[in-house]
């Protein structure tokens, strides 16, 4: 007899970019271009790779603390502090993940109650989805319109209301490749403001921003206190098996 399921597993299947990747693989020779899922195609750093071998040659392999390694969130404020100006403390605002994926599922288990609402723009990344299914919230979803995918500031002021918890942000975006302009994030800012509701913001593609600096709503004024900013090593430092968010 199968295990049975639960009502919340049966509630989403396979993840679509890993299945596109799945056929892509079981096409054999036959030629294609798989731009389903984001494997970076260049080398992960040396410098990270060294380290790595040197971790493991000095038997580095024992728990970490439960929130992540004192010299990891040491270097992530580190760099923070490099590209933002803004250090995080370390020791209380730092916290390492598997992977951005496993970092957005437990910023929303964190933040929001069963039957709360959470603002989500779409089209969305579509980890999304079961995250907010697993977290018992309400997804409110809106639209980011073509050509531009920009938001309609009055459809997104009328899906807050006083159940709204959170809104998730995904700057520069996937799949749309959106960059979130600092006026468009004032706006949200404000209504996070106005409505007391927290933004998880996922930044995995800080670095890829070719016009402008990247803009994080946690500098902007009033958020970071209000702002739960996630990143991770797989896009920029093509270390997408490392799994560290
Ligand atoms: C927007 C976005 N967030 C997160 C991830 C995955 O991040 P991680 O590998 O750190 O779990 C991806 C991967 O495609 C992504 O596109």
């Amino acid at each position: 007899m199968p295990i049975r399921t639960s009502q919340k597993a049966a509630l989403f299947g396979e993840s679509v970019i890993r299945e596109m990747t799945r056929l892509f693989f079981a096409r054999g020779d036959k030629p294609g271009v798989n731009l389903a899922q984001g494997f970076p195609d260049f080398p992960a750093p040396f410098e990270m790779k060294e380290a790595a071998c040197r971790a493991i040659r000095d038997d580095i392999n024992q728990y970490a603390v439960t929130w992540g390694a004192r010299s990891l969130r040491h270097a992530i404020a580190d760099k923070t502090a490099h590209f933002y100006g803004d250090r995080p403390d370390p020791e209380r605002e730092i916290t390492v993940a598997c992977g951005a994926t496993e970092a957005m599922m437990a910023a929303l288990m964190a933040v929001v109650d069963p039957g709360d609402e959470v603002v989500v723009f779409e089209p969305f990344y579509e980890n999304y989805g079961p995250d907010a299914i697993l977290s018992g919230a309400l997804p409110r979803f809106v639209t980011l319109h073509e050509p531009d995918w920009s938001f309609d500031l009055a459809e997104l002021t009328a899906a807050f209301n006083n159940k709204t918890r959170a809104i998730i942000i995904n700057t520069p975006n996937n799949p749309t490749g959106k960059v979130f302009t600092r006026e468009e994030l004032t706006q949200i800012a404000d209504l996070c403001q106005k409505w007391d509701v927290t933004a998880i913001t996922d930044e995995i593609y800080e670095h890829m921003v070719y016009e402008g600096p990247h803009v994080r709503i946690a500098d902007l004024p009033g958020m970071r206190e209000r702002t739960i900013t996630i990143s991770g090593l797989s896009k920029t430092y093509s270390a997408t098996g490392w799994r560290i968010g």
